[in-house]
């Protein structure tokens, strides 16, 4: 039994929507397990921009300051030549609280086999996770001064307009991610798999050089290379070959996306945003679903909140320390999959399709129901 602050961001678009099923699910927990959280909100992303004049204000920042944990939605939408950018917000964040590990869980459900666009027998054992690099690389590449969240430079030359980003990444930033990586796989398959480009970027034959030094600390973990593109290739080809993946944020922002189709839509992949600095009971973070605010489906209560409701789940485990109550929101969901709730995104023949809300009012139920058994 705990008292426990988490600051809530629910961003734009289907982060709202999504986000509200999270937060009803984490209720329930409290409940069922005699926890208080304490829910305190924030704007991010357009909404902010539009209330406030930036992605994230400094007050919304100290709000996440004093919590245990950070709920973020989406943000994200059509800003044609907008000064600010709504995704400057999740920047600011990741940069300012140095989230520096990203783990993107893929987990492909057995009830799922048949709603993706993948052959089930391809599919079938694949349980990966992806270990994303998230405050370095390309996304915070650009000339001195350096300005977070400022990522790129468009300007004009003597050779007319060009742009600019750079990929830097220093010795001591590939070590950290490398190593949690390592301790993760560690407590899984004990195999990694390091993705770079290094037949061409010097930054990834540095990447290579610290992994491998690194890897030798780790004997008990198989460890291999693989170049992006031919790891694009193989997740597709045979991803249950594959057991902890490390790599830097762009690549594994876009093999991410990719691995989804594994778990079969982009509704049902979570993530956890890590960095060095302690709560109470666990590692302070951020999290959040892998996709975006999905305009298209934006306010229609059609998306699918699993990936929010499992980003919760990570949320209990990892900052607040509560690994029996996430485990129980993972076995709801899996439960729910598995007795045929489907949201539009998971559409198979034969499985009724149900909305964002009664989705949420699903996994609520089996939560229930699970915390009754024993
Ligand atoms: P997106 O992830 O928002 O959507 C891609 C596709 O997947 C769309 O067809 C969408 O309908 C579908 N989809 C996404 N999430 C879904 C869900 N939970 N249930 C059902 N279907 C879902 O990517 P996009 O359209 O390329 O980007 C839209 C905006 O979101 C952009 O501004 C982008 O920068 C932003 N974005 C934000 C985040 C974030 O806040 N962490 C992540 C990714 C993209
Ligand atoms: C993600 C998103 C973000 C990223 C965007 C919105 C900046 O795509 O979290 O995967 O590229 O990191
Ligand atoms: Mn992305």
């Amino acid at each position: 039994m705990g008292n426990y602050t988490i600051t809530v961001l629910a961003g734009d678009g289907i982060g709202p929507e999504v986000t509200a099923q999270a937060e009803k699910v984490l209720e329930t927990v409290a409940q069922l397990y005699g926890h208080t959280f304490t829910f305190q909100r924030g704007l991010v992303g357009l909404t902010a921009i539009e209330a406030e004049g930036a992605a994230i204000s400094d007050e919304t920042v100290a709000l996440c300051e004093q919590s245990d944990a950070i709920l973020f939605g989406a943000v994200g939408g059509a800003t044609p030549g907008a000064k600010v950018k709504p995704e400057q917000a999740l920047f600011r964040l990741r940069k300012g609280f140095q989230f520096f590990a990203n783990l993107r869980p893929v987990h492909t459900f057995q009830a799922l086999l048949n709603a993706s666009t993948i052959k089930p027998e391809v599919l079938q054992g694949t349980d990966l996770i992806v270990v994303r690099e998230l405050t370095g690389g390309l996304y915070y590449g650009h000339l001195e001064p350096a300005v977070p969240g400022k990522p790129s430079e468009i300007r004009q030359t003597e050779r007319g307009t060009e742009a600019i980003d750079t990929l830097l990444y220093t010795e001591e930033e590939i070590e950290r991610i490398v190593r949690v990586a390592f301790e993760i796989a560690r407590g899984r398959r004990k195999k990694v798999t390091s993705v770079d480009k290094a037949n061409v970027l010097s930054s990834s034959v540095l990447w290579r050089r610290v992994a491998e030094r690194v890897a030798a600390e780790y004997p008990d973990v198989t460890f291999e290379h693989l170049l992006v593109d031919a790891c694009a290739m193989h997740l597709l080809r045979q991803p249950s070959s594959f057991d902890v993946i490390v790599t830097e944020n762009l690549f594994g922002d876009i093999l991410t996306d990719e691995a989804s189709m594994l778990a079969g839509s982009m509704g049902m992949l979570p993530s956890a945003s890590l960095g060095t600095r302690r709560t109470a009971h666990g590692t302070f973070g951020l999290y959040e679903p892998i996709h975006g605010s999905a305009p298209d489906i934006a306010g229609q209560d059609k998306a699918n909140p699993l990936a929010a409701i499992l980003s919760a789940a990570m949320l209990l485990r990892h900052s607040l320390g509560l690994e029996h109550e996430a485990t129980v929101i993972e076995k709801a969901v899996e439960r729910c999959i598995d007795e045929g709730y489907r949201t539009a995104d998971l559409r198979e023949s034969g499985k009724e399709v149900i909305g964002t809300k009664e989705m949420g009012n699903r996994v609520i139920e089996t939560v229930k129901r699970i915390a009754q058994e024993k």
